[in-house]
């Protein structure tokens, strides 16, 4: 089997690289040409935990390569996936899907044979029939079938969720593809991993249902840790509680300063969208994304308040700009938010991010950047930590109170233990806990 991916962006690096270890021949495609450069040379355009070893092992082996010609990488394949951005448009939040359509024509005008075209980036219910009709159009007497197979990665352990994945969905009614699909996936198979076949349409929506539920999740014990704060009850314990009941589950019932990242506020909004088109709104979809969205800001107004009501002329030390820990990625971040707003209320914002800070320089221009994590706390009046990356935990309690001016913590991901946060003489102010 052999496969072309197209697109090298986060979906189709890991997926292109994980089918490469399943034993499949795969092409990665994208325009860009520095990034295949620096692919060539085992350097990764994201930063993704083990993936560089992993690209390593399969160039090597020789079942994975890099190029930027997509004519012959999808002549010469059984299946072309298309794993290219679907960013939210600007003005209206629906999927910009210009990048897919694209990719659909330049499929279209080099496929050779029988050929099975997979959506894996996530794309609106009905965006599959389109892709045919654009491929049919071009080539009206050529032999293809368009599947939909969404991805379920997360960033910080996507490899693991395509190895090791609960599901894998796959939508279409047509047998010959659903047998290309099923040789692709036969290491899964072989592993047990649940199948779920289904239509087109279906796929496509479970995918957007199934973030849609998480965000809601998310959001439900968020404003649970609120009422957590009011009542003086612990939002810690509630989540325990009610996620050991197997019908509510324990995972994404973490309090925090609300859901980032590329997927969770893009999809929200794409589905609101979506079903509004149909005339069957998502009521209690739209409320989550406004109550994220008024979230992320409420948060600073945690910070003006740890600080006595005023952040004007204090130094604000920040730990963690990513959206979550072990990515680069600072799409969405709730710092996006924060950050700014503290600078707004006229605090001198100080941070650092072990990962995010390449990225976090472009977006936060005006903020300083430290080395690390004791370096932006010397001096401060109040530390915050957005992003629970390991090494903040980690962090010497001692040393951060003797480092910061005044001992504030606003801990937005309750990384640390409250009472011993008390006990060490820190004013310790979390989510949702007493
Ligand atoms: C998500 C989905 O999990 C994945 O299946 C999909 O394919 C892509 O989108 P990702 O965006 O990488 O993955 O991160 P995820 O771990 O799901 O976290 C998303 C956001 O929710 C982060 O900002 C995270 O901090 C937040 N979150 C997650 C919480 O606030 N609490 C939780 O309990 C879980």
């Amino acid at each position: 089997m052999r496969i072309a991916m197209i697109g090298t962006g986060y979906v189709g690096l890991v997926s292109g690289t994980c089918f490469s270890e399943f034993g499949i021949e795969v092409v990665c495609v994208d325009k860009d040409a520095r990034k295949i450069d620096l692919l060539h040379q085992n350097v990764m355009p994201i930063y993704e935990p083990g993936l560089d070893q992993l690209v390593a092992d399969n160039v090597k082996a020789g079942r994975l390569s890099f190029t930027t010609d997509l004519k012959a990488a999808v002549r010469d394949a059984d299946a072309v996936f298309i794993a290219v951005g679907t960013p939210s448009r600007r003005g209206d939040g629906h999927a910009d899907l210009s990048y897919v359509y694209a990719a659909a024509e330049e499929i279209a005008d080099a496929m050779d044979g029988y050929t099975v075209v997979v959506t894996k980036s996530t794309v609106p219910v009905g965006t599959g029939d389109e892709v045919e009709a654009i491929i049919r159009k071009r080539r009206p007497d050529a032999e293809f079938d368009v599947v939909s197979n969404p991805e379920f990665l997360r960033e910080g352990s996507a490899i693991n969720d395509f190895m090791r994945p609960d599901r894998v969905v796959i939508g279409t009614d047509c047998d010959r593809a659903r047998a290309v699909m099923k040789q692709l996936y036969r290491v899964l198979y072989l592993i047990e991993t649940p199948i779920v076949f289904t239509s087109r349409r279906t796929s496509e929506l479970i995918k957007y249902a199934g973030n849609t539920f998480l965000a809601t999740k998310i959001t439900f014990i968020n404003e649970i840790a609120d009422l957590c704060e009011k009542v003086g009850a612990n939002v810690h314990d509630v989540a325990r509680g009610i996620g050991l009941d197997g019908r509510i589950g324990k995972k994404f019932l973490h309090a925090g300063p609300g859901y980032g990242g590329s997927c969770f506020p893009k999809d929200t909004l794409a589905l609101v969208k979506t079903a509004r088109d149909y005339d069957a709104p998502l009521k209690i979809v739209e409320t989550v994304v406004a109550v994220n969205d008024a979230r992320k800001k409420a948060m600073a107004e945690k910070v003006v308040a740890a600080c006595g009501g005023s952040v004007k002329g204090k130094t604000v030390a920040v730990l963690g700009l990513t959206f979550k820990p072990n990515t680069d990625d600072m799409r969405d971040s709730p710092s996006l938010d924060i950050v700014p707003a503290l600078v707004e209320a006229g605090a001198d914002v100080r941070a650092f991010d072990p990962e995010g800070m390449e990225e976090a320089k472009k977006l936060l221009p005006t903020i300083t950047y430290c080395d690390d994590a004791y370096a932006t706390l010397a001096g401060a009046d109040c530390a915050v930590i957005i992003t629970e990356w390991n090494e903040f935990r980690a962090l010497d309690i001692g040393r951060m109170k003797s480092l910061l001016t005044n001992p504030v913590v606003v801990d937005l991901r309750n990384v640390w233990d409250p009472a011993e946060m008390r006990d060490s003489g820190f004013t310790y102010i979390s989510i949702g806990r007493p």
